[in-house]
């Protein structure tokens, strides 16, 4: 491709992009189509010589088989949405190329995750005690912080029975026993259990959840540290470490400097693009002294003067994941990011009030992050039956196209889980929203 062709491709790709933004909101939020209809359309072998037409021939194929998570209409999982400054980081940093293995082979992208995570740690209110490490996933930051806490103990996992499924995973992959400790009503892990189940025998890690994927639930950090001083304290705050850019949410977390690591995902709610996870560590050395490598290829004069990425973490080389997040803040700056968490934050406690003004309606857990969760459950209905209307609820919610919720569970029985962040989510989606549920709910109701 030479680079005439490179430009005006790309500048065609930006435009299409920028439209395809703007005309999102009337799209359905997940495409109505069923697995393997996409592929269907795709010729099943690479052509043997060059193609005419653009480089990106999919690019309307692709988004017919999007699901749209920034779409005013999102409210399933959490929000990983993408604000456009993080769409042009990653270009990019795609289009600069190279991998942070050590500083001399990326210089630039070597010093900005540093850098960039440094000034995150400050944005969330964490100490100077911590070292951000940039990785993809949630998923990985927690399992290294496993393999951190067995080289220092082994011993069990522990962790609430609302711990996301990665803890387990984690676990596994790092060959560890996994414990679940019991939960609160509202979700919390339960102090008191833990100590129980604590006791039964050797313990290498304790992993709490701030912001649990179901309900948002709070474990609470201060105590489950003072309870067990021993062991390697874990914080999976995915979602919620975000929420600490508002002051006024840091108590949700108090205790998490007593803690080891911490993993806060800007990828989920923060706007910064799928991936970049980030996973604190107060112990650098700790992470040195197992994922260390030493090959003469990968030696370089610098190594003293600069810790090589690649010696925190399980991967060798590292994309340029910091400069999307150094955009963001850029463009929305520290206040502008504030003020969106803050309204979704108002909207998820107008889906909460919703839900609360309505008698056959019970809200299951404290609305305190952007996630709502209820279960409608008229007295006249049996549980069976409220079951079955809670999945119809959901699925005739999803059904319209306007609106998409992830279909959980809470305590075995089926609910209706409402999460807000989409970039394109306004205080009006919101009513739209609201009244949908209440026009689903009178057309079940007659159902029955
Ligand atoms: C609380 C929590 N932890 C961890 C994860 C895993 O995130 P990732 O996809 O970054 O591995 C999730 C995903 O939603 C989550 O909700």
């Amino acid at each position: 491709m030479d680079p005439q062709r490179f430009r005006s491709e790309g500048h065609a790709l930006i435009d299409w992009l920028a439209d395809e933004w703007a005309a999102r909101r009337q799209r359905r939020v997940c495409p109505d189509i069923a697995p393997g209809d996409l592929t269907r359309e795709l010729p099943s072998e690479f052509p043997e010589s060059p193609q005419p037409g653009p480089a990106i021939d999919l690019a309307e194929w692709l988004s017919r088989g999007t699901t749209w998570w920034d779409h005013p209409g999102f409210h399933a999982w959490f929000p990983a949405n993408t604000h456009p400054a993080s769409v042009l980081a990653d270009l990019v940093a795609a289009g600069l190329g190279g991998q942070a293995m050590t500083w001399h082979s990326a210089p630039a992208s070597t010093e900005l995750e540093a850098h960039v995570l440094n000034a995150f740690r400050v944005a969330i209110g964490l100490s100077d005690a911590w070292t951000g490490i940039a990785t993809d996933t949630a998923s990985t930051g927690t399992l290294t912080a496993l393999l951190l806490a067995r080289s220092r103990a082994r011993g069990r996992v522990l962790a609430s029975e609302e711990a996301h499924s990665s803890v387990a995973k984690g676990a596994r992959l790092a060959d560890l026993p996994f414990d679940l400790v019991p939960a609160d009503a509202d979700g919390a892990m339960n102090v008191e259990a833990l100590g129980r189940i604590a006791a039964v025998g050797p313990v290498s890690a304790i992993v709490s959840t701030i912001g649990t994927t179901t309900t948002t639930a709070i474990d609470p950090v201060a105590a489950i540290v003072a309870s067990q001083p021993d062991a390697w304290h874990h914080v999976d705050a995915a979602l919620a470490g975000n929420a600490m850019l508002l002051p006024e949410c840091r108590t949700l977390w108090d205790g998490v400097e007593g803690a080891d690591s911490i993993v806060v995902n800007p990828h989920k709610w923060l706007g910064v693009g799928f991936d970049l996870s980030v996973l604190f560590v107060r112990d650098v050395e700790a992470m040195r002294a197992i994922m260390a490598t030493d090959p003469s290829y990968l030696r370089t004069p610098f190594d003293a003067l600069v810790t090589p990425r690649k010696d925190l973490g399980i991967p060798l080389g590292r994309r340029n994941r910091a400069l999307k997040l150094w955009a963001v803040a850029r463009v929305e700056g520290l206040a502008g990011l504030r003020a969106r968490l803050r309204a979704d934050l108002h909207r998820a406690t107008r889906v909460a009030d919703h839900f609360r003004a309505r008698p056959d309606w019970r809200v299951l857990a404290p609305a305190r992050l952007q996630t709502v969760v209820a279960r409608w459950q008229p007295a006249h209905l049996s549980d069976a039956a409220a079951d079955r209307a809670n999945l119809a609820i959901v699925a005739a919610l999803n059904r319209t196209g306007r609106h998409l919720l992830t279909q959980v569970s809470w305590r075995g029985r089926p609910i209706v889980r409402i999460s807000v962040g989409a970039l394109d989510t306004t205080d009006d989606d919101i009513s739209v929203l609201l009244d949908a549920l209440d026009d689903t709910v009178a057309e079940v109701s007659t159902l029955r």
